[in-house]
């Protein structure tokens, strides 16, 4: 059954619209997972890949994911990504053609040839053709967010997860917060390395602590913003009841740093942490890490409607609030960056009964957002219709659906 979608605005728009839109509109992996090859030519519509369980979605979705900083959707060591029975020398890469609000971009990323023989697995990015010095130049093209089925549950689990979903929120507004966040984690480890082996210089030490002072209150003083804009999208109940269908989220960060910004100026943080940390090298030395810093700090989140921690919902109901952040998320970089992020959402619309997910592809198309949706029932789609592009995904082969 076709469903004529109603003729809108949006769904009249010329693929040439001059609006910024950050979409991409060729994928290739090569060596990638399951893949030997696929390309996948893509516009500015979402993108829809229906196929059997274990077909490849996911992996398609973990390869756009490569295209922000960090080590992608499944957190995975690097060289597990290239394919199995691949070529002896062979190594997995993306490569991908976007629209952005700067013009269009090319980047080609994977896993370094040199590294995988020796084992180091460092990931090469290059943008436009030109080596970039790290992947954190990734962020300044790309915005992205997803929602895996993994992710059911976050708001169960401990706080590493609800950090990163976090961090992976502020590395569309700050792009130079993930590189923050790596500088910090190699302070600290180099300084447990120190302590660990006993060999802690105090000038030494208290450089490195000086270092990650100065990280940790960039990274807190940016969280801080992100959720701060995150609370101001949400204080007008009557208005967000009106552009969303998805539960309010309520968030408050829960974090010695964070909450030191809120008393104090940044210089004083960063004193009361080099305090804090000379205080803990004997605890550290024989913990590991630092016994507090940016690295602990929790995003706790509340439905804000019923006013219960979101871990006390549904499952359906914490699905719903962690849509409705995406969006919200997706809602306010459209704002300030021009164009939402890209969504990747994996397994999302067989989670919603049918009004949600009428309501989650109406939002993302209101929000002109490439999202990349996956599901084994294609019929989970339909309403999309011809404002999606269409994909099925059967053994590791992607082919365009009419
Ligand atoms: N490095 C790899 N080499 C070859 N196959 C892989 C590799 N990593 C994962 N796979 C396979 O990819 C297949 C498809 O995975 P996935 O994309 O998660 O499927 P789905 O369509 O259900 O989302 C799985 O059967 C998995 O075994
Ligand atoms: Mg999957």
């Amino acid at each position: 059954m076709t469903i004529a979608a109603a003729p809108t605005d949006r769904g009249a728009e010329p693929a040439s619209s001059p609006l910024p839109r950050l979409a991409v509109t060729r994928l290739t992996v090569t060596d990638f997972r399951c893949y030997r090859r696929a390309t996948l030519q893509c516009d500015h519509r979402p993108v829809v890949l229906s196929g059997p369980n274990g077909a490849g979605k996911t992996n398609l979705l973990e390869a756009v994911s490569f295209l922000a900083p960090g080590r992608g959707l499944r957190r995975a060591a690097l060289r597990e990504v290239t394919r199995t029975g691949a070529a002896l020398q062979a190594v997995w890469a993306v490569a991908a053609h976007l629209e952005t609000p700067g013009g269009p971009v090319s980047i080609g990323t994977g896993l370094d040839p040199d590294g995988a023989a020796n084992g180091s697995g460092r990931r090469l990015v290059r943008i436009d053709g030109t080596p970039a010095e790290s992947q954190t130049d990734l962020g300044h093209h790309v915005g992205l967010v997803w929602l895996t089925p993994q992710m059911d549950r976050l708001f169960i689990e401990g706080a590493a997860g609800r950090r990163r979903f976090l961090d992976r929120l502020v590395y569309g507004f700050h792009p130079g917060h993930a590189a923050a966040l790596n500088a910090y984690e190699q302070a600290m480890r180099e300084r447990s390395r120190l302590l660990r082996e006993g060999r802690g210089d105090p000038h030494w030490l208290s450089a490195l602590e000086d270092q990650m002072a100065g990280h940790a209150v960039a990274i807190a003083a940016a969280r801080r913003d992100v959720v701060a804009r995150l609370r101001a999208a949400h204080a007008v109940p009557e208005r967000q009841a009106a552009a969303t269908a998805f539960p309010r989220a309520d968030l408050a960060l829960e974090g010695t740093v964070e909450t030191w910004l809120t008393d104090g100026p940044a210089l004083t943080v960063e004193d009361r942490l080099r305090a804090l940390w000379a205080d803990s090298r004997r605890l550290d030395a024989v913990t590991g890490g630092a016994a507090d810093g940016p690295h602990k700090t929790d995003l706790a989140v509340a439905y804000g409607a019923k006013g219960i921690p979101a871990a006390a919902g549904s499952t359906g109901e914490q699905k719903a609030l962690l849509i409705g952040l995406v969006l919200a998320n997706a809602r306010l970089m459209a704002a300030e960056r021009g164009a939402p992020p890209l969504l990747l959402l994996d397994e999302v619309a067989a989670h919603l009964d049918r009004d949600r997910r009428a309501a989650l592809f109406e939002e993302i198309l209101g929000l002109r957002a490439q999202a990349w949706m996956t599901g084994t029932d294609a019929a989970l789609f339909e309403a999309l219709d011809d404002r999606a592009r269409w994909f099925g995904v059967r053994d590791a082969e992607v082919m365009e659906r009419p």
